[in-house]
């Protein structure tokens, strides 16, 4: 896949002098969903904001398809559709004259039929002539999504698309956002839902304090998510694990008065009962054990307290 977004080296300081994004690298693939995962002011807006042109760079370098959004602000910015976080509409348009007065803004000429197949897309032809105000709320987010797409761009950015949204609304901006995943929509979103992250994403990010925390493949990091800790006490102190139970990694804690034993519950075996045997050859008696869960919500937060 190729690179559609690069971010390098970017600071955004405000003018009050508060660094909102301290030197910040990522790269986004074309086709791909990306989850901005953070805190209330982790600084994702402000990253969104600058991707898109919309807010100056204190330094750093962003290019989109290869061009810098500064120097070539027109070229970047047509490639990009913007749902912003504030919902941001005129309540007594009608829903096609609003997206289509979004097309305009790009200088790009009316075309129709493009428009008409976007409103059907989202589920708002029979709207069309609506005016905005007496829709619900979640046509009006819809809208807000047409309007952003009105220019056929490549690139969506979705800011906090759910926040406040019941389920069945959010569900169906689930599956609005992976169709157009599927029509090689490149999508960028930002949330602080894991669940969300969880569900759509192909990549998460974790942001906080300005500073991208890590980047990872949804995969890897539900794997992770779905590492267990067994804490084993011991009868007798340990001063070391021995030899036959080096295999497993153990973690000594408490003086050596127990154990620590990390297992993948996405795997076919855990190793548990192979650990427990061998202790027992070697006569390493137990006195009790625990097991713990590591959630992504757990992770999240140890991440982003660390
Ligand atoms: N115009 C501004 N001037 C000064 N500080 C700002 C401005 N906009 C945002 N900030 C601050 O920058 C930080 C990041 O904000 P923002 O990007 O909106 O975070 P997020 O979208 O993750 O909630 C916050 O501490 C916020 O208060
Ligand atoms: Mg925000």
């Amino acid at each position: 896949m190729s690179e559609i977004i690069n971010v390098q080296n970017l600071v955004k300081k405000y003018d009050n002098n508060f660094t909102a994004v301290k030197n910040l690298n990522l790269k986004i693939r074309q086709g791909e969903i990306i989850a901005l995962l953070g805190p209330n002011g982790a600084g994702k807006t402000t990253l969104i904001s600058t991707i898109c042109g919309l807010s100056s760079i204190t330094s750093g370098i962003i290019k989109v398809n290869g061009l810098d959004v500064i120097k070539d602000y027109r070229k970047t910015r047509e490639l990009i559709g913007l749902v912003p976080q504030e919902l941001a509409l005129e309540p007594f348009e009608k829903v096609i004259n609003s997206v289509k007065f979004s097309r305009r803004l790009f200088g790009k000429k009316d075309d129709n039929e493009y428009i008409e197949k976007l409103l059907s897309k989202l589920q708002l032809y029979d709207k069309k002539n609506n005016i905005i105000k007496s829709l619900s709320g979640g046509m009006k987010r819809r809208v807000m999504i047409a309007k952003a797409l009105s220019h056929d761009p490549q690139i969506l950015f979705l800011d906090e698309p759910t926040a406040g949204v019941d389920v069945e609304l959010r569900k169906d901006m689930w599956s609005i956002i992976k169709e157009l995943k599927n029509e090689g929509v490149t999508i960028i979103l930002t949330t602080h839902y894991i669940e969300e992250a969880e569900m759509i994403a192909d990549r998460i990010g974790i942001i906080n304090h300005g500073e991208l925390l890590l980047i990872e493949e949804k995969r890897e990091l539900i794997k992770r998510m779905s590492v267990k800790t067994l804490k084993v006490k011991l009868k007798k102190t340990l001063d070391i694990i021995p030899t036959k139970l080096k295999k497993y990694n153990l973690k000594l804690i408490d003086e050596g008065k127990s154990f620590l034993y990390y297992y993948n519950t996405g795997k076919e075996r855990t190793g548990i009962t192979s650990l427990l045997s061998d202790m027992n050859k070697i006569g390493i008696n137990l006195f009790d054990i625990q097991t713990e869960e590591t959630s992504l919500e757990e992770i999240f937060v140890k991440i982003i307290k660390d």
